[in-house]
């Protein structure tokens, strides 16, 4: 079947078209179509994500990026004679209330569309900003409308967990399965005993690990977003002293604790207390900067720090648990020294273990991980529910 996916919950403007097939041991799944309009330049002079500003980016980007994928799906042609029923036009305008220019561009270019041959629509619907999930919502749900195809709504996270399964070779999930969920919003250890029975066992007391990265490479005056930056400094780092004893180790909060949480605020203000310290040695100015070797130590003193304490909660939790899968999803899981050291420590543990990252392009928002977990969605309720199509709201908390 086909299923058009659609993905706003932050900066990202996402659209996929996929060929969905299989069961749930062993889907397939084939692109037909896929776009991604990034506004990551945009935030990244102001150091964050603005909500009002990626509204109004996706707002003006969804309906470019949808054209192009039905194009590359070739689901793209004009009829000739197209009108819109007057209770659909009332319907359209209802549910693109808050999008007016929407609701210009469906009255003028997609009524004149021939309905695409496409099954079921997914929306994200959570979590992420409430005024960026809405464009997406509506513009889901007043496609959904013009052609009569049902309109499903998205976990976010659940999208993070199932991209795994779009890699070229097949994975096999052993249940219970445990997902280690690290983004710029999010940091989570989720139980799976089954596909869409998820329960969350672990997660950040206050900051995501990924606005952790980001953090403090600004505190190293990185650019945003700072991730790979901090990465790609640690790495020089680890290259030219492999031995390494920082004179005082950043902190590894809560790795002691029984629980499966974490704790990321702390690290952040460890660094810049060490920081502020090299400011206050003798000899320095205001106009003080770090000096490389400083700043790549700092960087590979924390991903050591932040890598330590998620391979041992997720160690401790595979444990518990019984998994022999994990599950690693979220914008950080394209650490390569993460990935590196959990997939080895696990091993150690048990080497008939499976440990799955996303391939490198699908680690950070995408719809086509959308699109997977609304194929799911159908394979585990055969047909979407009324109460479904009234839930296609936006839940900026909505947690798995
Ligand atoms: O999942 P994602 O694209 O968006 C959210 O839902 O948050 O994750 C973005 C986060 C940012 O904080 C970014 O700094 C981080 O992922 N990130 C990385 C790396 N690549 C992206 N963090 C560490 N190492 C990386 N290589
Ligand atoms: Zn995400």
């Amino acid at each position: 079947m086909k299923i058009l996916s659609i993905e706003t919950s932050c900066d990202e403007t996402a659209i996929s078209l996929m060929e969905c097939g299989g069961d749930l041991n062993s889907p397939n799944f084939s692109v037909l179509g896929n776009m991604i309009a990034s506004q990551a330049e945009l935030h990244a002079q102001y150091g964050g994500v603005f909500p009002a500003m990626a509204k109004r980016e996706h707002a003006k980007n969804i309906w470019p990026v949808c054209e192009k994928v039905l194009k590359e799906a070739e689901l793209f042609n004009t009829q000739t004679n197209s009108s819109i029923s007057e209770d659909k036009q009332h319907q359209l305008k209802e549910i693109l209330a808050r999008e007016e220019n929407l609701y210009e561009i469906f009255l003028n270019e997609i009524a004149q569309l021939e309905k695409p041959d496409i099954d079921y629509i997914g929306v994200t619907t959570g979590p992420g900003l409430e005024p960026a999930l809405w464009v997406g919502i509506s513009f889901a749900k007043a496609l959904g409308i013009l052609w009569d195809i049902p309109v499903l709504p998205v976990n976010h996270m659940e999208g993070h967990i199932l991209s795994v399964l779009l890699a070229p070779d097949a994975r096999e999930v052993t249940f219970p399965a445990l997902s280690l969920l690290i983004s710029g919003g999010h940091t989570e250890l989720v139980l799976i005993k089954s596909w869409g029975d998820y329960t969350k066992i672990g997660h950040t007391l206050d900051d995501a690990i990924g606005e952790a990265f980001d953090k403090v490479a600004r505190i190293l005056g990185l650019p945003y977003p700072g991730g790979p930056h901090i990465s790609r400094l640690a790495k020089i780092h680890r290259e030219q002293f492999p031995q390494f004893e920082p004179v005082k180790k950043l902190p590894r909060p809560m790795i002691h604790t029984k629980d499966f949480d974490f704790s990321f605020s702390g690290i952040k203000t460890a660094v810049l207390y060490t920081v502020e310290g090299q400011k206050q040695q003798p000899g320095m100015t205001h106009e003080f900067v770090l000096d490389e070797t400083t700043k790549q130590a700092i960087a590979r003193d924390f991903e050591d720090a932040v890598t330590e304490v998620l391979v041992h909660k997720t160690m401790g939790a595979m444990k518990e648990y019984g998994c022999e899968t994990l599950i690693v999803g979220g914008g950080v899981s394209a650490n390569t020294y993460i990935k590196a050291v959990l997939t080895k420590k696990v091993l150690e543990l048990n080497e008939n273990a499976k440990v799955y990252f996303p391939e490198q392009d699908l680690s950070t928002d995408n719809s086509l991980m959308i699109g997977i977990a609304t194929y799911f969605t159908i394979l585990k309720q055969k047909t979407a529910t009324s109460e479904q199509e009234i839930n296609l709201v936006a839940r900026g908390g909505w947690s798995l």
